[in-house]
Order: structure tokens, then sequence, then C-alpha cells
């Protein structure tokens, strides 16, 4: 018999992403081989997200498909895990509508999969393990990182903070930070294995330390993480604007790996609307911080996440965003269409918006913001900037690209030998989304 072959399909963030990398790990250990084909796989698992209805319902429609592919080959075992799993509702559709699954298990006990497999083994009955509570921090479970030298790091799971719209706090359950000691352990071990880039991912990172019995910061972690010898880069995902304390900017500001950027989800620019979100801070409260980080950091690129479309949004509402991001002058935004998640606070308000009139803001943000992108890109033209190089283009193998400190994708010709490296290039192509520049 050959060897036993795997899939992960992952939807969702960042924390979700590393969560499959645990997967890998774990799976890898048990022997299993990585597969891109779904029909050789032995075991396919789906990583799941529900943040919008779009991610829970690719969902059904990659598990349904599954089953022709389980009749030609029976043995194959299906897995499903991730936030979708941590709703009992959601779990009873897979239960009652897709049999085929096997193994279901949650955010809070991946480091099970190998004895729920097993256990799937003896019984061929679906296996389903949830643990609703994420107390405790399982600290045993490596990860079988996508890179060799840019890596995530868990530093705080959960959430507390409840923003009307956001299921993120009834799956990923309250926040938690991880000690300090197991956070600086595995940087300083991703560091001996030629780690330069690493990323410190939690759904509010600058609450960090605030669940330890320690009087110990964010800012003490990053301080304490600086110091690593082989590290280069620094970065986290994602602030929350109400946690931005002063001491954080100056951290940023001083502390020379931590990169030049900051992802500062807004969600909308209207008083009104970031009240109903339960958001905690103003228009003009995110401005000031806004202009405070400009000020201690003057080169830092600043990215967001804008929902439009929340439960009573008006014309003047909407208005109000796109005043603030002109003021702002982001480099880059995700922007959402308001999806009703059944269970939080928004989902029960009773003056959603139309589906017309969210697609039509929708547009008239991107217009609004786009420009800005490009004119935020233009400040980087015939500059010399440092890039980490990541991978060969895909459509053509002499290009590379690369990250700056600040973010921005930069496309230069080059050899795949660089990967992993920090070069520098000069920046002679400005595009909305990306800059293009040469080796120096
Ligand atoms: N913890 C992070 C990100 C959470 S999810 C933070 O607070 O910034 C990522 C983004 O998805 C959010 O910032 C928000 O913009 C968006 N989002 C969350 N729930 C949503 C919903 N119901 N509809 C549309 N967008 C949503
Ligand atoms: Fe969701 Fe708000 Fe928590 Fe972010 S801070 S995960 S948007 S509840
Ligand atoms: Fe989605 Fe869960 Fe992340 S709902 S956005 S995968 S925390």
């Amino acid at each position: 018999m050959g060897q036993k072959k795997y899939t992960i399909v992952t939807h969702g963030c960042q924390m979700n992403e590393h969560d499959s990398e645990k997967i890998s790990w774990l799976l890898e250990n048990m022997g299993y081989e990585w597969t891109d084909n779904k029909e050789e796989s032995d075991f396919i698992i789906y990583n799941t997200c529900l943040v919008r209805e779009n991610a829970e319902l690719k969902v059904y429609g990659q598990i349904g498909a599954l089953k022709s592919i389980k009749k030609e080959n029976p043995d194959l075992i299906i897995g499903i895990c991730g936030c979708m799993m941590q709703m009992e509702e959601i779990r009873n559709i897979i239960l009652t509508k897709y049999p085929h699954v096997d193994i279901i298990f949650g955010t809070n006990n991946i480091h099970k999969l190998p004895q729920l497999m097993d256990r799937y083994k003896q019984t061929k009955d679906t296996v389903v393990d949830i643990v609703e509570d994420n107390r405790e921090i399982v600290e045993a479970v490596d990860a079988n990182r996508k890179y060799d030298f840019k890596a995530f790091i868990n530093i705080i799971y959960g959430c507390n903070n409840f923003c009307t719209y956001c299921i993120v706090p009834y799956t990923r359950g309250r926040e938690k930070s991880r000690k300090p000691e197991n956070i600086l352990e595995e940087v300083k071990s991703l560091a001996a294995e030629g780690y330069r880039e690493i990323t410190l991912l939690g759904q509010n990172v600058n609450s960090y330390g605030k669940t330890l019995s320690l009087n110990y910061s964010f800012a003490d972690l990053l301080t304490e993480i600086n110091k690593v010898d082989g590290i280069e880069r620094i970065r986290f995902m994602t602030s929350h604007p109400k946690d931005l304390s002063d001491e954080l900017i100056y951290a940023m500001a001083n502390l020379d790996k931590v990169c030049e950027h900051i992802h500062l989800p807004v969600q909308s620019g209207s008083n009104r609307i970031l009240k109903a979100m339960n958001r905690r801070y103003t228009a003009e409260d995110y401005i000031k911080l806004i202009e405070k980080i400009k000020n201690a950091i003057p080169d830092i690129a600043i990215t967001t996440d804008i929902i439009v479309g929340f439960p009573g949004e008006t014309e003047d509402d909407f208005n109000d965003t796109l005043e603030l991001v002109k003021a702002v002058r982001y480099d880059s935004a995700f922007t959402f269409l308001y999806s009703v998640r059944e269970g939080t606070i928004a989902a029960n308000m009773d003056n959603q918006v139309d589906d017309s009139i969210k697609h039509d803001r929708f547009q008239r943000l991107l217009d609004t913001l786009y420009p800005i992108f490009y004119e935020q890109n233009l400040k980087y033209k015939n500059k010399v900037v440092e890039v980490l190089v990541e991978e060969v283009s895909k459509n053509n193998d002499k290009m590379l690209t690369g990250r700056t400190r600040t973010g921005k994708l930069v496309h230069f010709e080059g050899y795949k030998d660089l990967i992993g490296k920090l070069i520098n290039t000069r920046i002679t192509e400005i595009k909305t989304f990306t800059l293009g520049g040469h080796m120096v």
C-alpha cells in the first residue's frame, strides 16, 4: 500500500490558516502526505469559517460535491472542523444532510485529531468531538508551515468585544492570552530554524496580556520579541482601535523590527452606526488615533476593514464612511457587504438595508478607495525599499514577488534562490494594488 494522502481546504482568516498548518503537522506525524488532488486523497478536511454567509454556503457546496468521490472511494475519510463546527445548529445540519461526513471537531480540540481518526477507523461511525470553551490552551501541537522564512504565531485566542454584527465571539469563545514564555520560546525556535518574519495572530492582539495574572502588555511582548536574534520583521493582526494604547504606538515607533504597517478595522465612519455596532469609539476618536500613529511613524501603511449596509445605515451614515476614508487615506482595505449572522444582535435588528442599496454603496466605496490606494503607492515611485522575497510569479518564472515592511506587494525580475531573502528594490511602476521594481 502506498503512502496515505491528505487534502486540507481552508476558509476564513489567518487564524484558520494557521490552524490548518497545525492539522497538517498532526497528519504528517501520522504518516500522511499532502496532495492537491481530492480524488487521490485518503483524508479530506474542511476548515470552515462562519463570518459571512458566503463563507458558510461555500462549505455546504463543497461537502455536497464530495458525495460522489466518496462513492468511488469508500475508504475516504471526510472531516470538518473550524468555526462553523462550534455552532450546534450547523453541526446538526451536517449530521442530517451530509451523512458522508465522518469526523467533526472544533477550534479548541485540533490536537485530538489523531485520536478521532482512530475512533472513526474502529467504529466507522461519525465521530463528533466539540469543546465549547477555550480555557485550556494546548501547547503540544506544532505547525507544518507554508513558508520556511515567515510564520504565524498565535498570541491570543477568542474575543470579548461582541461587535453586534460578528459571530466570532460565539465560535472562538472568550479572550485568552498565551503565556509570554511559550510565545518567546516559539519565536526563538523559529529564529533558530532560519525564519525571518513573524506575524503575531489574534482577533484583538492589542488586548494581549489582560487575562494573564502578570502585569504584561502587548508592547512588552513586542519589546521582548524585538530582542530575538535572527528575526528581522515583526507583524501583527488584528488591532482594535479602542485598545490601541500610546504605549503600543511608542513601542512600534521605537522597535526596529516592528514593521511600519497597522491593520486597524474601522467598520464605519458614522458615529450612529459605530454605536449600533458596539465598536466603542467615534469617527473622531479614530481619526485622532490615526494622526497620532502617523506622527509617531511617518511612513506607516494603514489598512482597514469596512462593512457596508449595516442595519439602519442611511445615505448620510454611508457618506460619513466616505468622508472618513478620504481623511485617513488608507493603503488598502477589505470591504464587506453586511451579512446577517444568526445568533448575533444585529441579525434581529428590524431595519435591514436592501441588497440593491448595499451593492450600490459598496461600489461607491470602492470608487472612492481605489484612487486613494493608488495615490498612497505613488509615494514609492523611484524609492529604494527592502522586500522579503516570497515567491515566483504564477505566470512568469523569471519574476518574483516580495513584500515591503509596509506590506506592499512588489513584482521584480529575479531567480528563485532569492526566496526567503531580504533584498533592496527600486520601485519604478505604480499600480493600485501592487508595485513593480528592479533589484538594486
Ligand atoms: N477580529 C478582527 C476581525 C474579525 S472578522 C477585528 O475585529 O478586526 C474580519 C472582518 O469581517 C471584520 O473586521 C468585519 O469587517 C467583517 N465582518 C465580520 N462580521 C461581518 C458580518 N456579519 N458581515 C459583514 N462583514 C463582517
Ligand atoms: Fe468580531 Fe468585533 Fe471581535 Fe473583531 S473585535 S472578532 S469584529 S467581535
Ligand atoms: Fe471566520 Fe472563524 Fe476566522 S468565523 S474569520 S475563521 S475566526
